[in-house]
């Protein structure tokens, strides 16, 4: 309630603050979260708490009165379907030349993702976070990382035998034969729970065009590990639908926290302002960029280094489908559990996951999401006329994205005999080079921050998220975010808090 006093206050519930509340609720401190999303326990009419890709109602979108499907077309005709307009799990946030897709809800993008939980090669963690202590994130951070996450590997025997799979063994085939190596990608989903969904033992989810909107069984999302963890502590509580607007230093210490409260049709119901000692920025890459970098430009902030705002970048995501002649499968299973590495490759870098397309029907489609070493940066910057937040991120600035994709992507065709769809992704448009799902960077770590995520000139402010990342860690990014998390809360910890 406004007034109230806090010890710690996390801003958000994603990666960043799961790792916060668990690490401050066992070391004693009463944390408190808020977070703008809604809580997402609660089944709607049909008996499920999120829907499916292909029936998308409002549950599947953040206050939108359409659908924003990353694959938004198909046969070249727009596939975006009207919704009502509801506090949806799925944002799709625009900037001038991208749109950002976030989680929205208690547990951030591990609502909505694809659950790929994959530790980054070593040799480019050293060159992307050279400050960072190596031997101790794989030694220490990494596996804590893993085991908090639940992450599981999927039975090799069922992944050759089974229908859900066929999309990616299809496309290992075609990789392989031209040259390129494949290699499983460990996940967070229960592997024996979609076992046992293939053998119609229990209700689908992964087998049931589940991703993206959310899943309503198998998947082992923060809710139920990290978040579940810390509320068994009993010294965390969480705001649900409150979004900070406003930090600053308040008179008497610590900070003061403003706030909207809304409803799920996301009109503003109450506006807030707590008090808290610590003040931890878990609001993704996006949320904390913004939130930061309109505090300076406010006022509100006015110390805070010029690093804020700056080093983004979209972990070189492009996306592209090729028109097979497999066939791929009417099954498809929601959990990617294969990719293409040729991240070795000096002429640029390339690590594509091997994505499903779960229509329901078999469509001849091999979907890949294809992470690539792009050095283009972006910053974000206070708007004075609008009063938003703007993001630099140019179209042409993804080139080196897709100029790598194409030699992988033109090499797997010409021997397989295949071409680009591009009827997916607009009309005539090969490369979904226009969005991201893995925003990283803006409050970049030794820059924007000291080493372990603290804000220079700000006692008891921290940034603990995916910002911290500068642009591209060559891999899907949460175990790295859970895992430097890991390491800077317990340092933040053992020397801030006692
Ligand atoms: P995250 O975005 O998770 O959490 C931030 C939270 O803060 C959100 O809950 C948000 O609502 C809240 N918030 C924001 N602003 C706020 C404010 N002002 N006040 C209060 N709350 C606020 N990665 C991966 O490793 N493997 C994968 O398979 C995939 N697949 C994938 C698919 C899709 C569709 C998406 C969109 C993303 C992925 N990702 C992924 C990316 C991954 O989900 C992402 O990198 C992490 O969720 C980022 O973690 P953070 O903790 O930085 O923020």
């Amino acid at each position: 309630a406004s007034g109230d006093h806090v010890p710690a206050l996390v801003i958000g519930s994603g990666y960043g603050g799961a790792v916060a509340a668990l690490r401050l609720t066992r070391a004693g401190v009463d944390t408190h979260i808020v977070e703008m999303g809604q809580s997402w326990t609660t089944p709607g009419s049909d008996g499920k708490i999120f829907c499916d890709m292909l029936n998308p109602d409002g549950r599947s979108s953040w206050l939108r009165t359409k659908t924003d499907q990353p694959v938004g077309y198909f046969l070249g005709f727009p596939a975006n379907k009207s919704i009502s307009k509801y506090t949806g799990v799925l944002d799709s946030e625009s900037f001038a030349a991208t749109r950002v897709y976030q989680g929205r809800g208690v547990g951030g993008g591990s609502l909505v993702n694809g659950g790929m939980a994959v530790t980054p090669r070593r040799a480019y963690f050293e060159e992307v976070l050279p400050s960072v202590d190596s031997g101790e994130m794989y030694a220490t951070y990494f596996p804590r990382a893993n085991a908090g996450l639940g992450v599981n590997t999927i039975d090799q025997a069922w992944f050759e035998t089974t229908d859900c799979y066929q999309y990616a063994r299809v496309s290992r085939m075609r990789a392989n034969n031209a040259g390129f190596t494949t290699t499983f990608l460990p996940n967070v989903y229960d592997f024996d729970y979609m076992k046992r969904e293939a053998a119609n033992q229990v209700p689908r989810s992964a087998l049931a065009s589940e991703v993206i909107y959310g899943n309503n069984y198998g998947k082992r999302s923060l809710d139920k590990t990290y978040l579940a963890a810390a509320a068994a502590t009993g010294r965390l509580t969480i705001s649900t639908l409150h979004t900070v607007t406003s930090l600053a230093p308040a008179p008497g210490g610590g900070y003061t926290v403003e706030m909207v409260q809304i409803d799920t049709s996301g009109r503003t119901v109450a506006t807030k302002a707590v008090t808290a000692d610590r003040v931890f920025c878990a609001a993704g890459s996006v949320g904390t960029s913004k939130l930061l970098v309109s505090m300076k430009a406010q006022g509100k902030l006015p110390n805070l280094p010029s690093a804020v705002g700056e080093g983004w970048g979209n972990n070189g995501n492009v996306m592209v489908a090729r028109a097979g002649l497999d066939l791929t499968g009417a099954l498809q299973s929601g959990m990617p559990a294969m990719g293409i590495d040729n991240w070795a490759d000096p002429n640029g870098p390339v690590f594509a996951e091997i994505a499903p397309f779960p229509a329901g029907t078999e469509l001849w489609i091999n979907l890949y999401l294809a992470i690539t070493k792009n050095p283009n940066r972006a910053r974000f910057t206070f708007n004075s006329t609008t009063g938003k937040v703007d993001l630099s991120w140019q179209a042409s600035q993804t080139q080196p994205s897709i100029d790598a994709a194409k030699r992988v992507f033109d090499a797997i065709n010409s021997k397989a005999g295949t071409i680009y769809r591009t009827d997916l992704f607009g009309v005539y448009k090969t490369w979904g080079d226009d969005f991201v799902y893995h925003p990283l960077g803006g409050c970049v770590l030794g820059q924007a921050t000291d080493d372990y995520g603290r804000v220079p000139g700000y006692t008891g402010l921290y940034v603990v998220d995916g910002s911290l990342i500068p642009g591209s860690i060559g891999v899907n990014p949460f175990v790295t975010i859970t895992a430097l998390a890991e390491r800077n809360m317990e340092k933040i910890i053992a020397t801030d808090l006692h």
